[in-house]
């Protein structure tokens, strides 16, 4: 049968193994194929500075996680990576998308797609620095205990609650899907001598 040729293609023959199930988030309750991550080749990205407009938008929340997101995300940690970086967020990369990723604890990447803060508590000063704002420090108060609710890249449900430098981490990159830097909240500013 000739309708069956392209079946016997070797390359079809790989696909079970490179592709996983994925969910779709609306409620139209359709199930898409992702790739996984392990088969993924990743990418550095080109982190907008400011003065970008990409970083002054609201980013559009997540309704779908499509393959594009999947890959977004891992493009998202290597660029973060190779840029010695935190926490990015997706407008860092021109993605106007309500999507964070925070490796504070090497290894320990946290994948944040449609994060809310939905609790807080205390207060701490400390100096933040942001890829997009290059050579330059700032003084910024930010809650010392910080809860937020996100998706997965599997689309499940999850809250995370984060302490010192995490609670900050979550505040700095969640301002950034709003079109805030934290140069809007610091109290006081410092140059690179460089
Ligand atoms: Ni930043």
């Amino acid at each position: 049968d000739p309708r069956q040729k392209p079946f016997l293609k070797k390359g079809f023959l790989d696909f079970p193994k490179t592709f996983n199930k994925g969910i779709y988030l609306s409620d139209r309750n359709r199930i898409f194929l992702y790739r996984r991550k392990d088969t993924v080749t990743m990418a550095k990205l080109q982190i907008r500075k400011v003065g970008d407009e990409a970083l002054r938008k609201v980013c559009r929340p997540v309704d779908a996680i499509t393959p594009r997101i999947l890959t977004l995300l891992d493009d998202m940690v290597e660029t973060m990576r190779a840029a010695n970086g935190v926490g990015l967020a997706a407008p860092q990369v021109g993605i106007l998308r309500r999507i964070v990723v925070i490796e504070v604890e090497p290894g320990e990447v946290i994948e944040l797609i449609n994060p809310k803060i939905i609790a807080f508590s205390g207060e701490q000063d400390g100096q933040e620095g942001c890829l997009s704002v290059p050579g330059r420090w700032g003084m910024v108060k930010r809650p010392m205990h910080v809860t937020v609710r996100a998706l997965n890249r599997k689309g499940e449900e999850f809250e995370i609650t984060g302490h010192e430098l995490l609670a900050r981490c979550f505040c700095h990159e969640l301002d950034h899907l709003d079109g805030t830097l934290y140069t809007d909240k610091a109290y006081s500013m410092d140059e690179d001598d460089e």
